[in-house]
């Protein structure tokens, strides 16, 4: 495995945390393991040696590259079930009877390989049954690692991500891909709409959200990266609209949200 010198270390850590959030300055191993082979294999031969070809990539394929092997994608079906719950119980209820227009708008933050994406894709098909026919319910799923974009887009999963969903959602959902692995179904794959989105940058969609799902994302931040995300995520959320984060991670001080349950927070309905 090959070496970064501490000054080489501070220096990328600090552009990768200035530009993507993560905070990996007390990941030094974690960095050369993921990086040495990617490294030698693009024939350097030390970080010395490859870091400027970093520092000056204009065209971005080489932060695409270090981006792809320094986040971290974990992910599987139905992880933190109580966000499904209250979904189903609680906010799903809420836009049936207050969304006049039919049009449920969400986002994933942080999609990784759009397991969580699909996961409230199925349950709003559960929830609407044949009324979804006259719903709105796509999702907008975001990323900053293309190599998770594009695992997420083909939908295949292994058995083991998907031990937590219940038989007949199985049936339901996923047809067999070949050994040991399923593909989600066109007509839920079609209603979600994976983008690259750097959590860092100002939100210009051009829809606001009823709910935006950030789970396992802001764990790699520090408070202030959290407190200007949160407040990002307050302007882009409708009136009577919630924000989930999970439940590993905690929320910045001055978040502008009403607390509801753990991890999951509302901004208040206008009066
Ligand atoms: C651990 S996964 C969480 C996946 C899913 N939300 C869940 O809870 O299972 C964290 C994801 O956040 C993404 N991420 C990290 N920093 C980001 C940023 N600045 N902008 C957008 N996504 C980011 C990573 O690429 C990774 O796919």
């Amino acid at each position: 495995m090959l070496e970064i010198s501490q000054r080489d270390f501070e220096k990328l850590t600090g552009f990768i945390k200035t530009n993507y959030g993560l905070d990996l300055s007390q990941k030094k191993v974690l960095v050369e393991s993921r990086l040495s082979n990617y490294i030698m294999d693009s024939g350097f031969n030390s970080f010395e040696e490859y870091l400027p070809t970093l520092y000056n990539d204009y065209m971005g394929s080489e932060i695409e590259n270090l981006i792809n092997r320094l986040t971290t994608n974990y992910t599987y079906f139905m992880r933190e079930a109580n966000h499904f719950e209250h979904l189903m119980h609680v906010f799903l209820p809420y836009a049936e009877n207050h969304i006049k227009d039919h049009d449920i708008c969400i986002w994933s933050a942080g999609c990784s390989f759009g397991n969580e994406p699909y996961n409230l894709e199925m349950c709003m098909d559960e929830y609407f049954g044949m009324k979804k026919y006259v719903w709105d319910l796509k999702i907008l799923a975001t990323d900053i690692s293309y190599n998770a974009l594009r695992a997420a887009k083909n939908g295949i999963y292994t058995e083991k991500s998907m031990a937590k969903i219940p038989a007949r959602w199985r049936e339901k959902y996923f047809k067999p891909y070949g050994k040991g692995l399923y593909q989600v179904k066109d007509e839920i794959r079609n209603k979600v709409e994976f983008r690259y989105h750097n959590l860092m940058d100002d939100i210009k969609f051009k829809r606001t959200f009823d709910l935006i799902v950030c789970r396992n994302v802001m764990i790699y931040f520090d408070e202030h990266t959290k407190s200007e995300l949160c407040k990002r995520f307050y302007k882009a959320t409708n009136n009577g609209g919630y924000l989930y984060i999970g439940h590993a991670e905690s929320a910045p001080e001055d978040i502008p949200y009403q607390k509801q349950e753990p991890a999951i927070y509302r901004k208040e309905e206008a009066v």
